[in-house]
């Protein structure tokens, strides 16, 4: 099936459903502190977002269980929110929010330091958010998907940090997972050719040691299989004609 192109007027509405995930994701961060469960993260991402006359895309989504994704320190992705997962000083969580507005989905996230981390956990959430960056700054019309996941494993090599590769960013629109996969690793020239009126989010997760994973009996939490930590952000990006637009900024 081919990616979808976005009229001007659908364009507007991905806008403010980016911009409704990503105020959501800064409301949230702005409540974490040592003690904070994980839960808690969940009940305020249901209120901010119905607050913003929006629904969480992802609760309910092949059957997850909550509104938000939570992943803490050695956790990928796909934390499921529980009373019992309390935020600890020295860790870093990754908070997932994405939002359906008037029928468009915004996808953003984003690893936060809970007070003073380790050397190491800081370098992993810097190495994440530059990878994330890299992503996004291959993005315009003409470039090809291999270009994104080269620039981002290039960064992620050099800083001796590891990409997760079983799961990618994707397109986005009126669902929240769309053609085409992104791969956050990849060779430049290769791969789908990017069109202005694309929407696609790039979510490099970058661990500290081998990006080797598995899952956890609950079927959805994914952490890294040396249990060394790992962080990843998110943004959902517009290929524009001269560039890109971030719509999650
Ligand atoms: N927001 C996640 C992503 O970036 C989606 C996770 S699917 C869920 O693609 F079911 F776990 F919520
Ligand atoms: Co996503
Ligand atoms: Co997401």
């Amino acid at each position: 099936m081919a990616v979808e192109i976005l009229s001007p007027r659908e364009i507007e509405r991905m806008r403010r459903a980016g911009r409704c995930a990503a105020e959501t994701l800064r409301a949230v961060g702005a409540r974490l502190r040592a003690g904070v469960s994980t839960a808690d993260i969940d009940r305020w991402v249901r209120e901010d977002t119905a607050a913003r006359g929006a629904r969480p895309s992802q609760l309910g989504y092949k059957g997850f269980p909550a509104a938000v994704c939570t992943s803490r320190n050695e956790v990928v992705c796909h934390g499921i929110p529980r009373e019992d997962d309390r935020l600890a000083e020295g860790d870093i969580v990754n908070v997932d929010v994405t939002s359906e507005l008037d029928g468009f989905h915004g996808d953003t996230s984003m690893t936060f330091l809970i007070g003073a981390v380790s050397a190491e956990a800081r370098h992993v959430v810097e190495v994440a958010r530059r990878c994330r960056d890299a992503g996004v700054a291959e993005v315009r019309d003409g470039a090809r998907l291999g270009d994104i996941g080269a620039a981002i494993a290039e960064l992620a090599a050099k800083e001796g940090c590891g990409v997760v590769e079983e799961f990618g960013g994707h397109g986005i629109g009126r669902r929240m997972h769309m053609e085409p996969h992104v791969a956050h690793t990849g060779a430049r020239g290769a791969g789908l050719r990017l069109r202005a009126g694309m929407a696609i989010t790039i979510e490099p997760m970058i661990t500290l040691g081998r990006p080797d994973i598995r899952q956890l009996a609950d079927r959805w939490t994914i952490v890294t299989a040396d249990g060394r930590w790992t962080a990843q952000f998110e943004h959902t990006v517009l290929v524009t004609r001269d560039g890109h637009e971030v719509l999650t900024a």
